[in-house]
């Protein structure tokens, strides 16, 4: 019988208080970075009510999560293939009863992660907006929390309230705080140093400054066209910063344990006889 080692899959949250501050386009282009420098990545679109990836990247999904909590399928029946060689676990749409899974549900997704014995790096999972019981179930469940905040003071405000809730209700208190849609470093780490002043007044906690990505109007064009800005703009400003994300993602890859879906993706122990 041969046992292999288990193999320590990264799993990284991308939340955020406030909608539409980049989630969904930094979840997707991150996938295609790091899958760009060698990893195998795996996006889960956990927006689960309203599914955004698979319009996003412009996907034919035959199925989506709601079937593998309705009956038979296996998570590898519902995986997508995406862009780049990044493999996506849709969504379903206008499906009320996802915005807040079951502990049955909450089961199942994990009992599926265990099975699943596809070679997987980073699991990224794109979050609904806002402090939902889901947003906390997949904060606690991941390794990494990325908080995406824009400049915009209601952006700024409902990120800090996202953090507070997660501290106080969850006991999370590492945070990666990425900046979207700035001018430039300067702008992104003056918006870092009001949020996180803020989180270390109010709460006592540091937060981690993870970079920023530039506003970039290739990105709405990229949108429209349901392409990945990595793949076809790949020397636009933005990608660049994807890129220059996803390295420093693979450099930092400190393997601490900490949640289900990462203890049991990287708990997987594969034997043969
Ligand atoms: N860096 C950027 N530069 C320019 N436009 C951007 C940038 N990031 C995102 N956008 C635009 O912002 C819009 C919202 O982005 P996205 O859908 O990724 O946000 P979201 O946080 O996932 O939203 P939701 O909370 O609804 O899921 C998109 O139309 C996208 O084109
Ligand atoms: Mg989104």
């Amino acid at each position: 019988m041969e046992i292999t080692e288990p193999k320590a899959v990264k799993t990284i949250v991308i939340a955020s208080g406030k909608g539409g501050v980049g989630k969904t386009n930094i979840t997707a282009n991150l996938a295609v970075a790091l899958s760009k420098t060698g990893k195998k990545v795996l996006v889960f679109d956990a927006d689960l009510g309203l599914c955004n990836i698979n319009v996003l990247l412009n996907l034919t999904t035959k199925y989506t999560i709601q079937d593998l909590f309705m009956g038979e399928l296996r998570l590898k029946d519902i995986i997508v293939d995406g862009p780049g060689g990044i493999k996506i676990l849709p969504a379903s749409s206008g499906i009320q009863e996802l915005t807040a899974l079951d502990e049955f549900q909450r089961l199942r997704l994990i009992e599926e992660f265990e099975l699943y014995d596809e070679d997987v790096d980073y699991l990224l999972i794109d979050a609904p907006s806002g402090i939902s019981s889901n947003v906390a179930f997949f904060c606690t469940a991941s390794q990494d929390i990325i908080i995406v905040t824009s400049a915009e003071p209601t952006a700024l405000t409902d990120a800090y309230a996202l953090i507070k809730v997660l501290f106080i209700n969850h006991q999370e208190k590492n945070f990666k705080v990425l900046i979207n849609e700035v001018k430039n470093e300067a702008e992104a780490t003056d918006v870092f140093i009001r949020l996180s002043d803020a989180a270390e007044q109010f709460l006592s906690i540091s937060l981690d400054y993870m970079g920023f990505i530039p506003y970039d109007e290739l990105i709405p064009m990229a949108v429209r066209q349901q392409k990945a800005l990595m793949e076809i703009y790949p020397e636009s400003n933005a990608a660049k910063s994807f890129l220059r994300i996803a390295k420093a993602l693979n450099l930092n890859s400190d393997t601490h344990l900490k949640g289900t879906l990462q203890i049991i993706l990287g708990g997987l122990i594969k034997t043969s006889c």
